[in-house]
């Protein structure tokens, strides 16, 4: 550690290397535990349809602007703005990336350490013998444990702590290049077999036929969240991440392939999960626990089930990682260069912060259950407030920067890297971040909200929870269960 040299600026070291880094950030619980849940909750296909929309027509152009603002300012997020825009309150657009960094991270760490709770289990061939009942009780036992979550969550905020100080070459860039593949190839190989399930059918329709009916602006509200956090856009991850990309690298390029690989790897997800949500009778709308329930029903039934399970469980905590670390990046890049911190004392500080902001979400699942706020808990709070709301809007703002701040001088001199690559739709880029990209989103943003129109009706949220009670996963139903 002692040769890591901080006073000069990071940066990624090759160009396998800032696709391995924005894809390590991009692909993680967001894709394997967060896709199928959500998608699940909003009834499958329809769900999937404008979720792919929402990458191709926003995705896409939010993530080009972030990076190509980091990259010209080579700042943290906040710094960025200030940078490029002095004297603006433009800034603000970044601070609201840094609270947004700090929110995520509270949540995310939760569901961090339950992989690795799972990682625990798996080696200690926990799943054996387990039938899906018996699996989802053992997950709500966990779940609203208080010791066993917490210690997990505080062992998941001190890796990303760790790897967050060695800094961005020697920490993120050198892990995420060898293990990301190997995950693509794990998750191909479950998915094969979940499909084999006798059922496999029934969940590849729920997926992949969209159902119109499902439709309503709510629906459409959480794929525009879901969007924007599995690409990590909207809140300076990748304007951070774009600070540290040398200037001759192809920036549409990087963009193309980390928003392809991203979605491969939902779409992957929910073929490895639905199936055997309806081979082994799992409600898809069963919420928070669906691939904790899931994928050791699939590891159990799978030959060779002991390995692949702890294969499954390194390489999902490994991508959560990844992810982690990119947005703690956010929040020491900050501390450090803006609050004139080192980045030792950064990570430190910005890691205890989020051991005690976590917590109260890890126990929102246990002892904090019945503290709710407006009918959600700390930890729906956390999640509802980062992903659906304040990542949208930052992508709003982060397009109408680049747009109409930026302009298309600046626009065109980044990302043909200074008149040396050639890049085609140029016209069309500043169309869409000028006019479409704000404009669908504002409107989402509005209806999804009931800012405009009638509210939706709630979503299936309380209905889960009755169904939760009538499947014994509350304690009154678990007694009961036990005296029969
Ligand atoms: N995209 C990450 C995932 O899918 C989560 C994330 C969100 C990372 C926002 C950075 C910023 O798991």
């Amino acid at each position: 550690m002692a040769n890591v040299d901080f006073s000069v600026r990071d940066s990624f070291g090759t160009k396998a290397g800032v696709i391995a880094a924005a894809a390590g950030s991009a692909i993680g619980l967001g894709n394997i535990w967060r896709f199928p849940y959500v998608a699940g909750q909003n009834g499958g296909g329809a769900f999937l349809l404008i979720y792919l929309g929402f990458i191709l027509v926003i995705g896409f152009p939010v993530m080009l602007a972030e990076l190509s603002i980091g990259r010209r300012a080579q700042r943290n997020a906040l710094g960025s703005f200030k940078k490029l825009a002095p004297g603006k309150p433009w800034y603000l657009v970044g601070l609201m990336g840094v609270v947004a960094a700090f929110m995520i991270l509270a949540f995310y760490n939760t569901i961090a350490g339950w992989t690795l709770e799972y990682l625990a289990q798996a080696v200690g061939n926990g799943f054996n013998g387990k039938s899906s009942d018996e699996l989802k009780n053992s997950f709500e036992a966990f779940q609203s444990g208080t010791f066993r979550p917490v210690f997990w969550q505080l062992i998941f905020i001190l890796l990303t702590g760790y790897i967050v100080f060695l800094g961005v070459k020697k920490g993120i860039e050198k892990y995420t290049k060898i293990l990301m593949p190997l995950l693509v190839v794990l998750v191909v190989i479950i998915a094969i077999k979940s499909l084999t399930l006798p059922g496999a059918r029934e969940g590849l329709v729920f997926l992949f036929k969209p159902d119109f009916s499902k439709i309503s602006w709510t629906v459409i509200l959480d794929a525009l969240g879901q969007a924007t956090f599995s690409l990590s856009i909207g809140m300076g991850t990748l304007i951070t991440y774009g600070s540290y990309i040398q200037k001759n690298n192809n920036l549409a390029n990087t963009v193309l392939k980390v928003t392809a690989a991203d979605t491969a790897i939902a779409v992957l997800a929910g073929i490895m999960i639905f199936p055997a949500v309806f081979a082994f009778n799992i409600d898809p709308a069963e919420g928070f626990g669906l691939v904790f329930i899931v994928l050791p029903g699939i590891f159990e039934q799978m030959a060779g089930g002991y390995f692949f399970g702890i294969l499954f469980f390194i390489l999902l905590a490994i991508a959560a990682l990844t992810s982690t670390v990119s947005i703690f990046e956010v929040i020491v890049a900050y501390f450090s260069e803006e609050l004139n911190m080192t980045r030792h004392r950064a990570t430190i500080i910005g890691s205890v912060a989020l051991a005690f902001v976590g917590v109260f979400a890890t126990l929102s699942f246990g002892p904090l259950s019945g503290a709710l706020i407006f009918d959600k808990t700390i930890f729906e709070w956390f999640e509802y407030l980062s992903v659906n709301i304040m990542l949208p809007l930052g992508a709003i703002f982060l397009v109408l920067f680049v747009g109409w701040y930026l302009g298309r001088k600046n626009v065109e001199d980044e990302l043909t890297s200074g008149g040396s690559l050639k890049v085609k739709l140029l016209g069309l880029f500043m169309i869409v971040v000028k006019f479409i990209a704000p404009i669908a989103i504002t409107l989402v943003f509005i209806y999804g909200l009931g800012l405009i129109g009638k509210k939706d009706k709630k979503k299936s949220e309380p209905v889960a929870d009755e169904q939760a009670f009538a499947n014994n996963t509350f304690l009154p139903g678990r007694t009961i269960e036990l005296f029969t």
